[in-house]
C-alpha cells in the first residue's frame, strides 16, 4: 500500500490548478444511463472513484471513450474529455462487490429505474463516516410510483408502466437523494416536486447536464426544484465544475504553512462560508481573475468556531481539514458536525502529531498548540486523510500518511500539486 512522506515546515508558495469536482463528475457521468445518445463530459477528474463508477456502468453496457479514443486507458491525463453511451442497457443489476466500494453507484437506481422500469442494486458502501441509510431515496422513489423491496442486502425497484411525477419532502437534506430523483423525475410522467432539496453546486450542474440533455427543470439551487419529465432524453455536452472541497483543502493548506498560494479556476462564488471562515483565522482571500489567492502573513491563526451544515453552511467534506489548520490556532476552536454522526476519526490520528482534542458527542474542542512533531498516522477516510496532510506540512520533522488509497479516491495529484508550491512531500509505493 502507498504511503506519503512529508516533512513539515515549509510555506507554500505558487500556484495549485483546481481539478473538476469528484462529487459533480460521479452524478454528471451516472445520468448518461438516461440515454441511448453520447454524453460528453468535460474536466472530468483523474480519480479512483471515477475509474470505480467507469466500471459499475461498464456492467451495465455503458461504452466510453477518453479524448475521442475507445476504451483508452483512462488515467493517463488529466481535465479529461470522456463520452459515455449507454446505446443498450444490458443488465439492470449492479453487483454488491461494484456498489459496496462507493456510495455513489448506488445512485443509478434513479436511471436505471426510469429508463428501464426495474433495477436491482445492492446496498452501498462508502466512506465509514456514520450509517449513511438510503430510506429517502427509496421513498421518493415510492413517491414517483415504484414498487420497493429489499432481500438479501439488494434493492429491487419496480416501475413495469414507467415513473410519474409527484410531490416529494426529503425529510432530512440529502444530495445524494437529490441527484437520484432529479434523475429518475426527468423521465417520469408529468410533474415532480422536490421539496427540501439539497442546493449544493454539484445539484446545479447536474440539473444543468438534464436541462442539456431535455429535460425541464426550474429551482436549481434552491430548496425546491420542479421537473416536467420527458419521454426522452438526448446526448449532451457538459463541463463539471471545478471541485469547491480541493479548493477548500488547498485553501486550509496554503493559510496553515503561512503561505501564498493562486487556487487556479477555483469558484470562490461556492465557498462563501468556507473562505469567510478562513478570514476570520487571519488568511487573506483576493479574487482574481482565475481563481482565489490565498494568503497568510498574520504570524497566527486565530481560532474559529464552524458547525457543518448542507450547502451553502460549512461542508462536511471540509470538516477534517478545517480541524487540521485549527490544530495549531492561539487559542480554542469548536467544531461541530450535524451531518455525520461518526466523522471524527481523524482526531485520534492528530492527537499524534501532538494536536489537543477533546470530543464531547458532535463537537470537538480544539486547543492550538505552539508545535506540532512528525508521527506515523493512518488515513481513516477520504477527507479525513487529507486533514493529517495538512497538519504534516505544518509539524516539524517527518509524517508519514499510511493508507494513502483513501485520499486518491478524490484528490488528484495530491503530492504533486502541494511540491509544486514548495511542500517536502512524495509518494512512498509498495
Ligand atoms: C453528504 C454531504 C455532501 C458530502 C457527502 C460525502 C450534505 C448535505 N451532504 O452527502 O456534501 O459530499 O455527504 O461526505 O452535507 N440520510 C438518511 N436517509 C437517506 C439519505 C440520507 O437518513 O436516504 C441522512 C444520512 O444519514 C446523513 C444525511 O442524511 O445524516 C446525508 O447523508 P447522505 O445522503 O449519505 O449524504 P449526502 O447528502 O449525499
Amino acid at each position: 500500500m502507498d504511503r506519503i512522506r512529508i516533512v513539515g515546515g515549509h510555506r507554500l508558495n505558487g500556484e495549485i490548478s483546481i481539478s473538476g469536482a469528484k462529487n459533480a463528475a460521479l452524478p454528471l457521468i451516472i445520468a448518461s444511463l438516461l440515454t441511448e445518445e453520447p454524453l460528453t463530459l468535460e474536466n472530468v477528474p483523474s480519480l479512483a472513484d471515477v475509474e470505480q463508477l467507469i466500471r459499475i456502468l461498464g456492467n451495465h453496457g455503458v461504452d466510453y471513450a477518453l479524448h475521442g479514443r475507445r476504451k483508452a486507458h483512462t488515467s493517463s491525463s488529466y481535465a479529461r474529455v470522456m463520452r459515455f453511451e449507454a446505446r443498450n442497457i444490458v443488465n439492470i443489476i449492479a453487483p454488491y462487490d461494484l456498489v459496496s466500494r462507493m456510495r455513489a453507484g448506488f445512485w443509478v437506481i434513479g436511471p436505471l429505474l426510469a429508463r428501464m422500469g426495474e433495477a436491482e442494486i445492492s446496498l452501498p458502501g462508502g466512506c465509514a463516516i456514520g450509517t449513511r441509510p438510503v430510506d429517502f431515496i427509496l421513498d421518493g422513489l415510492r413517491a414517483l410510483g415504484a414498487v420497493i423491496t429489499i432481500e438479501n442486502g439488494y434493492v429491487h425497484a419496480r416501475a413495469a408502466k414507467g415513473l410519474h411525477g409527484a410531490s416529494y419532502h426529503f425529510p432530512k437534506i440529502t444530495v445524494g437523494g437529490t441527484h437520484v430523483l432529479l434523475m429518475a423525475a426527468s423521465l417520469a410522467k408529468g410533474e415532480t416536486v422536490l421539496h427540501n432539496a439539497a442546493q449544493e453546486p454539484e445539484v446545479v450542474n447536474l440539473a444543468e447536464c438534464l436541462t442539456a440533455m431535455g429535460a425541464q427543470i426550474s429551482g436549481a439551487g434552491t430548496r425546491t426544484i420542479r421537473i416536467k419529465g420527458v419521454e426522452y432524453l438526448s446526448g449532451a455536452q457538459v463541463k463539471v465544475i471545478p471541485d469547491r472541497i480541493e479548493a477548500g483543502t488547498y485553501a486550509f493548506a496554503a493559510a496553515a504553512t503561512g503561505g501564498n498560494v493562486l487556487l487556479r479556476g477555483a469558484n470562490p462564488n461556492h465557498l462563501p462560508i468556507v473562505l469567510e471562515k478562513l478570514q476570520q483565522a487571519g488568511a487573506r482571500v483576493d479574487w482574481e481573475e482565475d481563481g482565489v489567492r490565498i494568503r497568510r502573513e498574520a504570524p497566527f491563526i486565530t481560532p474559529v468556531d464552524i458547525e457543518t451544515a448542507a450547502y451553502p453552511g460549512f461542508p462536511t467534506d471540509l470538516q477534517a481539514q478545517f480541524m487540521g489548520l485549527m490544530t495549531r490556532a492561539q487559542g480554542t476552536a469548536k467544531i461541530t458536525e450535524t451531518i455525520f454522526e461518526n466523522r471524527f476519526m481523524h482526531v485520534q490520528e492528530l492527537a499524534r502529531l501532538g494536536a489537543h482534542i477533546s470530543l464531547a458527542g458532535q463537537t470537538a474542542e480544539v486547543e492550538g498548540v505552539p508545535l506540532l512533531q512528525g508521527a506515523q498516522v493512518m488515513a481513516t477516510d477520504l477527507r479525513a486523510s487529507v486533514s493529517l496532510v495538512i497538519a504534516g506540512l505544518m509539524a516539524e520533522g517527518e509524517t508519514i500518511v499510511n493508507r494513502v488509497y483513501h485520499l486518491d479516491r478524490g484528490f488528484e495529484r495530491l503530492e504533486e500539486k502541494l511540491a509544486a508550491c514548495g511542500a517536502e512531500i512524495e509518494r512512498l509505493r509498495s
